[in-house]
């Protein structure tokens, strides 16, 4: 008999996935398809997905790139909650009931689990995600205390993933809201002893679709799988946004 207490490994049990299955050009609405497999203790909502897709329905269509919680391209609804399905256990989960997973809300579907990430990114590009500085081609790195560092350090955290934007009510009603990923981003920048350019962002996040339409609901941080303190990051970028008014 194998030890599994000494090999790491744990016994073997089924599991049911109900997934939402969409092609837009095909269907006119959306349907579930559901499959039970065998998986194992360390196995992730990842894992089951690609047995499904490798070796029961081959047409299954989701993202995923790293599969260890780096690329951030698997984010997706599980039971619910957005989450990267390469971080989820499938141990962790009630899998007495099937589990339940569907395509990032408030994003358009492009197929199965695959959304449009276009909107996501154009609010991306509109806070100027890089360093501009005004200072002259340095001929030595920029230096920085610790404690400028520390100041952003949280926000340099940010995979965009989309899992705080798609789980915010605010975008969900007409997407137009820059969401909590970008203003993350600009945080970043913001914060940055070296950048030169955070007037120019609060600029654009003091838009009407930029962070006054935040309500604050802490979504986005439960959603974020780098533990980002995101409503936090919100709530500073309008207190910059106050204070450069004043
Ligand atoms: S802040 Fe967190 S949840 Fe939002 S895009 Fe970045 S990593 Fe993903
Ligand atoms: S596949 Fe890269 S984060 Fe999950």
């Amino acid at each position: 008999m194998v030890d599994t207490a000494d090999t790491g490994q744990r016994g073997a049990f089924t599991v049911t996935l109900q997934v939402q299955r969409y092609v837009p050009e095909f269907h006119e609405t959306p349907y579930w398809d559901s499959w039970t497999v065998e998986m194992h203790g360390t196995d992730r909502v990842l894992d089951a997905l690609h047995k499904i897709k490798w070796e029961l329905d081959g047409s299954l269509t989701f993202r995923r790139s790293c599969a260890h919680g780096i690329c951030g391209s698997d984010a997706m609804r599980i039971n619910g909650f957005n989450r990267l399905a390469c971080k989820v256990l499938l141990k962790d989960l009630d899998i007495s009931k099937p589990i339940i997973v569907e395509p990032l809300k408030g994003l358009p579907v492009e197929k199965d689990l695959i959304v449009d990430m276009e909107p996501f990114f154009q609010s991306y590009r509109e806070i100027l995600p890089f360093l501009m500085s005004n200072d002259y081609e340095p001929t030595h790195e920029r230096f920085q205390s610790i404690e400028e560092r520390e100041r952003y350090d949280d926000t340099t955290k940010c995979i965009l993933c989309a899992a705080c934007t798609a789980s915010c009510p605010v975008f969900w009603t007409d997407g137009q809201y820059f969401g909590p990923a970008a203003i993350v981003n600009a945080h970043h920048f913001i914060f940055d002893s070296r950048d030169d350019a955070g007037d120019l962002r609060l600029e654009v996040l003091n838009d009407k679709e930029g962070v006054w339409r935040c309500r604050t609901i802490f979504n986005c941080t439960n959603a974020c799988p780098r533990g980002i303190q995101v409503t936090k990051a919100i709530a500073e970028v309008k207190n910059a946004i106050l204070q450069h008014a004043l």
